[in-house]
């Protein structure tokens, strides 16, 4: 039975090859001091960059610029970009990159007038914002996180190791954001794979839960279909637009926090994950990929049902003659073999993980209720191991 909740997503999207004609028309609702965050450069080599300025300068703002933002942006550069946020009082927070630079600006904006520390405040004790936001808008170039449509935000920090994820509200979800697949062409093919499973595992994460009739479980079925599909033309075709804009479109519906609603979810691969990342700094992505198998089929008798059903309607897998447990393996075979189709890290040595981090990359993993089994923290490093 769905479960009690409230719903409403405040982000407006631009979707398509002429997205990006629309900042313009945003832009006249904001003030006139933007604060444009981007990467390490790969929108000044593709020129998406120029084409943004020349908008911005179109429209009169003063731009102000925090760049290098890194893949798992760390609490250091959080407070850089509140320096700056604060010292120019800007009006708006456009980010131009993919879910680092989406995240980020997200904590620039709920961090840049709080009294407190950020870190201490949001991640670590996980409180509401009770200061000024300041409005973020999100030019996507990389597709996997779902950060354009939802109010996740995830900072790590390098000290003490710990990569934490605050889910905001909606007042901290981008106001706008400018979805055009062909910004996703110039992606490396590594990124671009492990964008591809990001938006997997956010998909199962929410399917791995509950053993009710649930609408949302019928929707991720579409969802993942066709995202094998369109995954497996884009790897051969980068540059086929139907297959990438398919894999945009779906990654956002993964993580807009519709198909959670009614329902309990999971999220232990994220959370190890996380972990993971926040002991190796390796692309998120492929530290989900590296624990997955190990951890789905840890779980798999707790949650034998759905993972028959996963196998037959995900997978194909024709259930006559077989065992429910013989059906389930074979669905999580098939998507072994899919992910190594891809390309995707299947194990944590290629990351740099050793044995002897495995105990407190363990610790860094928060345990959540909401799936088929609640894990103990030796249940986890049993997981870390059969994944290195
Ligand atoms: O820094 P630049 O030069 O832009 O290069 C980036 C970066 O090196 C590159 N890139 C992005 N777009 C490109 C491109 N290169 C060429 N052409 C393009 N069009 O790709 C690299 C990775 O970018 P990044 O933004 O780090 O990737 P992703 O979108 O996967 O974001 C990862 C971060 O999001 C968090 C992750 O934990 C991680 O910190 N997540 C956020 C979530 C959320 N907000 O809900 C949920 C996710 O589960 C995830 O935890
Ligand atoms: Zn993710």
């Amino acid at each position: 039975m769905l479960g009690n909740f409230e719903y409403s997503n405040p982000t407006k999207l631009y979707f398509g090859e002429d997205a990006l004609s629309y900042l313009g028309g945003e832009l006249a609702t904001y003030g006139k001091r933007v604060l444009l965050i981007y990467g390490g450069g790969s929108i000044k080599k593709n020129g998406i960059y120029d084409d943004v300025i020349k908008i911005l300068k179109d429209a009169d703002k003063d731009v102000f610029e925090v760049s290098g933002v890194m893949p798992n942006p760390t609490l250091e550069k959080l407070y850089e970009g509140c320096r700056v946020a604060k010292e120019n009082n800007v009006d708006l927070i456009l980010s131009v990159g993919g879910g680092s630079c989406c995240d980020y600006a997200k904590a620039v904006s709920v961090s840049t007038h709080c009294e407190e520390d950020p870190w201490e405040k949001y991640y670590l004790r996980m409180e509401d914002v009770d200061n000024k936001i300041i409005p973020v808008g999100c030019i996507l170039t990389m597709v996997g996180t779902g950060s354009e449509m939802n109010g996740g935000s995830v900072i790590t920090n390098s000290k003490s190791k710990l990569k934490i994820g605050h889910v905001f509200g909606d007042k901290v979800f981008p106001k706008f954001s400018i979805l055009n697949p062909i910004y996703t062409y110039t992606l490396p093919e590594y990124q671009m794979v492990a964008g591809f499973y990001d938006i997997m595992s956010h998909i199962l994460e929410q399917y791995f839960s509950g053993t009710d009739d649930n609408t949302s479980d019928y929707i991720m079925e579409g969802l993942l279909k066709s995202l094998i599909n369109s995954s497996k033309i884009a790897l051969k075709e980068p540059q086929n637009y139907e297959a990438r804009s398919n894999i945009m479109w779906i990654a956002t519906w993964a993580l807009n926090t519709l198909v959670a609603k009614g329902k309990t979810t999971d999220w232990m691969v994220h959370m190890i994950g996380q972990s993971v990342g926040g002991h190796t700094n390796a692309t998120h992505g492929m530290t989900l990929s590296a624990i997955s198998m190990p951890y789905y089929r840890h779980i798999m008798p707790d949650g034998l049902a759905k993972f028959k059903r996963y196998a037959i309607n995900v997978w194909n897998v024709n259930p006559e003659g077989k065992s429910d447990d013989e059906v389930a393996k074979i669905g999580l075979d098939q998507m072994e073999n899919y992910m190594k189709e891809l390309g995707l890290v299947m194990n944590l040595t290629e990351l740099g993980v050793t044995e002897e981090m495995l105990s407190n990359i363990a610790d860094g993993a928060f345990i959540l209720p909401g799936g088929y089994k609640i894990l103990t923290k030796e249940e986890i490093i049993q997981i870390l191991k059969q994944s290195l």
